[in-house]
């Protein structure tokens, strides 16, 4: 592959970050991925708005201009010949040289890293026909969970916790409600109706969020913005989750329970058809 290290292309053997960097030492960073189909990139503007927004909540400078960013992720596509897949980007406060808690004094240059992940056949994904299992699990992530930050180690864990008990991911509960999940948000639907949690700094304002939620209202759907709790899942006629590599995926089990008749329901069906319509 050919990656992105502070302005310029490289084989990625070639790519180093300093160990003083701040995302290696501290996890302090911000990254998105943006899904790929056919060499378009999904949602791109929406992406780059809300890394803006991680930068700025945790007051670190933006070292490129939107062009500069819609520049690199085209390069990328373009050197790696990427048809199907993703792009990550990541943006540390950088190295300054030794470590220490406060951040470094003004000038510290922010480290801007971008790979690409061949996915092919992204939107043929087999799991979308059969659904997703799911556990429940308690959410012990930080309270800032708007922020699209490198600290992924707990959602690592609850994924790792799904994996060992045979299922394909984990929703988090927090005060008897679910947040969302490891890397997704989460939905269920009732009597025709989509229900997923408001946004707050409990959940990350997922961008293929967003955008179903505007179909969904084009589409004439109901849609209920409010928390629900793992009971009220499994007594749903559907569920699923939304994010940018794995668009809408439906969720037919949670802790075991089958939810409606245990196979993909028509309206996860329907918004991922429509989602993969619009977007691409
Ligand atoms: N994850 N919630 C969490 C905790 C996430 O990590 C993500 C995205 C989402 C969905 O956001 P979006 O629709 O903007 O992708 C919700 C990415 C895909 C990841 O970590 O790989």
């Amino acid at each position: 592959r050919t990656v992105y290290v502070n302005g310029d292309y490289l084989p990625e053997d070639q790519a180093t970050v300093s160990i003083f960097d701040r995302g290696f030492l501290m996890a302090d960073g911000v990254y998105e991925v943006v899904s790929v189909l056919d060499g378009k990139l999904l949602d791109f503007e929406g992406h780059l708005v809300r890394l803006k927004r991680s930068l700025n909540e945790l007051a670190m400078d933006n070292p490129l201009s939107d062009d500069d960013y819609l520049a690199a992720f085209r390069g990328l596509v373009e050197r790696n010949a990427l048809a199907d897949g993703l792009v990550y980007l990541q943006v540390t406060r950088g190295n300054p040289g030794d470590r220490d808690f406060a951040y470094p004094a003004a000038g510290t240059r922010p480290t801007v890293v971008m790979f690409t992940q061949a996915k092919p056949g992204l939107a043929d994904n087999p799991a979308a026909q059969t659904g997703w299992r799911v556990i429940s699990i308690e959410d012990q992530r930080w309270s800032r969970r708007d922020i699209k930050t490198v600290q992924l180690l707990y959602p690592s864990m609850a994924k790792m916790e799904a994996k060992a008990q045979g299922v394909d991911d984990a929703w988090m509960v927090e005060d008897g409600v679910v947040t969302e999940g490891t890397s997704n948000n989460a939905y269920i639907v009732r009597n025709g109706a989509i229900v997923t949690r408001a946004l707050s700094n409990d959940i990350l304002h997922g961008i293929t969020r967003a955008a179903v939620l505007r179909f969904a209202a084009e589409a004439q759907m109901q849609v209920e913005e409010r928390s629900f709790t793992i009971a009220e899942a499994q007594a749903a006629d559907e569920a699923f989750i939304t994010s940018a590599s794995a668009f809408v995926m439906p969720v037919v089990e949670i802790d075991g329970a089958a939810i409606g008749t245990g196979q993909v329901g028509p309206v996860a069906r329907r918004l991922r058809e429509i989602y993969l319509e619009e977007s691409r």
